[in-house]
């Protein structure tokens, strides 16, 4: 049964839509509002606008749920593998076990680069960054596989979407390779998705490379952790991107770009960097105080939508300590450090007060550096397995017949017209 809410501005009164999802906040169209009264809505950071429709990510923030086309984070991240999470994305139901054995042949059938692409690393310098790394290379996709880059043809997007979730794994690894300075490894097809990152991050020619099962499970968790979550930034801007019709490539490079920023992917890499900037326990309360103080933040924690436990951060701490268990140390003063300010970040009245919880980040950075990851391939990782979000979204974004190019309106604050000056004349 369709609401109506009524906008009244001076003695004009305008009805409005409300539209019901299948579940969350309802929301009002304000679509024809500037044709029929001449005014825009007002909404820097997007916090009570929905962009878009979408079947495929539900988040509860409040309540701290996740689900993926209707199926919860945990159940998945237990469940599922990542792969078989990248089908559910791509196409809204979870595969027959021919569907995905399909899935999975031409995923892995799509992981190796041209070899004229290897070239593209060493432009690089040795040092640089491997978020710097994959925004060009990724971009620099395009100008290799000319034959999905038209968006119109869905059986082009279809293929491009593949080789993005195909290649990612290695075009991460090979940004780490290069900045270690050790020979690229090329894919291997009798290896699963997160196994085969794995070999190609980690082994070198000088020894044989064994998968271990715990580290396996850990990435392939990691990655399906990360793999989607509704219209953050980066997927925003690579539907923003899309909305113009650019190559899915390009898209995707721009949001690369999106998510290295410190506010999103980059907090896994900020938030290890603070624990050791801690360092030790007893150094909590001054650091906490600093944060009261407004003087930073404490990295890994908040979100914009989770005002509730991140579901996604329950099953991180447990992938942590499992990890840690196999290869690390459990008495690694990090995770020490880290056990404890969450104990204080969740029992002070100024994180209770603003619904501040641990989020993802929180646990991945020492996760990942006990795997043996820098801090610098942290949000490269992030990059990898947000990928096939990006593309779900992208691609239904294409599906919907009422597809417009993205373009928000403003509220001018600037100056009224007035006339240019020569520069003798200006003083
Ligand atoms: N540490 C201390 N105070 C915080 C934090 C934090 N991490 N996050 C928010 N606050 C405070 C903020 O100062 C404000 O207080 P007040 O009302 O007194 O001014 C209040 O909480 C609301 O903050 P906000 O900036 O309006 O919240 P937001 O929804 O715009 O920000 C956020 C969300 C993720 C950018 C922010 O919580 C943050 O900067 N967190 C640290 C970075 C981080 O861990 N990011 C990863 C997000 S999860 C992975 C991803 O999706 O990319």
């Amino acid at each position: 049964m369709a609401e109506n809410a009524t906008l009244t501005i001076g003695n004009t009164s305008y009805d409005l839509q409300v539209i019901k999802g299948t579940t969350g906040p309802d929301v009002i169209d304000v679509r024809k509002l500037y044709d029929e009264s001449g005014v825009f809505t007002f909404d820097p950071g997007f916090t009570s606008t929905a962009s878009c429709e979408s079947k495929i990510t539900y988040i509860d923030g409040d309540a701290g749920v996740l689900l993926h086309r209707g199926y919860p984070i945990e159940q998945l991240a237990y469940n599922s593998s990542f792969l078989e999470v990248c089908y559910l994305l791509l196409n809204g139901e979870l595969p027959t076990a021919a569907e995905f054995a399909d899935f999975d042949k031409t995923i892995t059938y799509h992981t190796m680069l041209h070899a004229q692409f290897d070239r593209f690393f060493s432009g690089f310098r040795s040092d640089a960054h491997p978020m710097a790394i994959m925004t060009g290379a990724v971009g620099a996709l395009s100008a290799f596989y000319h034959d999905s880059i038209n968006v119109d043809d869905p059986e082009q997007r279809k293929i491009s979407a593949h080789r993005l979730i195909a290649k990612m794994p290695t075009i991460a690894a090979r940004a780490y390779k290069y900045s270690v300075g050790q020979p690229f490894v090329t894919p291997r097809n009798d290896l699963s998705y997160a196994e085969n990152f794995l070999r190609m991050a980690f082994s070198v020619p000088a020894e044989d490379w064994r998968p271990n099962p715990v580290l396996t499970r850990a990435m392939d968790r990691i990655f399906i952790l990360h793999a989607d979550h509704e219209q953050n930034a980066s997927t925003s801007t690579v539907r923003l991107a899309g909305s113009s019709g650019a190559n899915p490539f390009a898209c995707i490079a721009a949001g690369i770009a999106c998510l290295w920023g410190p506010s999103h992917g980059g907090a896994n890499e900020e938030a290890l960097m603070m624990l050791r900037e801690i360092g030790t326990v007893d150094r909590i309360p001054e650091y906490v105080q600093g944060v009261k103080d407004r003087k930073y933040r404490l990295m890994g924690f908040g979100h914009r939508v989770y005002k509730n436990y991140d579901p996604r951060a329950k099953v991180m701490q447990e992938t942590c300590h499992e990890v840690l268990k196999e290869v690390g140390d459990p008495d690694d003063p990090l995770l020490k450090v880290a056990m404890e300010l969450e104990k204080i970040a969740l029992n002070d009245e100024y994180f209770v007060e603003r619904k501040l919880y641990p989020n993802v980040d929180f646990y991945s950075g020492i996760t990942l550096k006990a795997m043996g990851f820098p801090t610098t391939m942290f949000t490269a990782l992030f990059a990898l397995a947000r990928t096939v979000g990006w593309i779900s979204q992208w691609k239904e974004m294409f599906e919907d017949p009422r597809r417009k190019i993205g373009r928000p309106r403003q509220l001018y604050n600037g100056p009224l017209q007035r006339d240019y000056v020569a520069i003798d004349k200006r003083g």
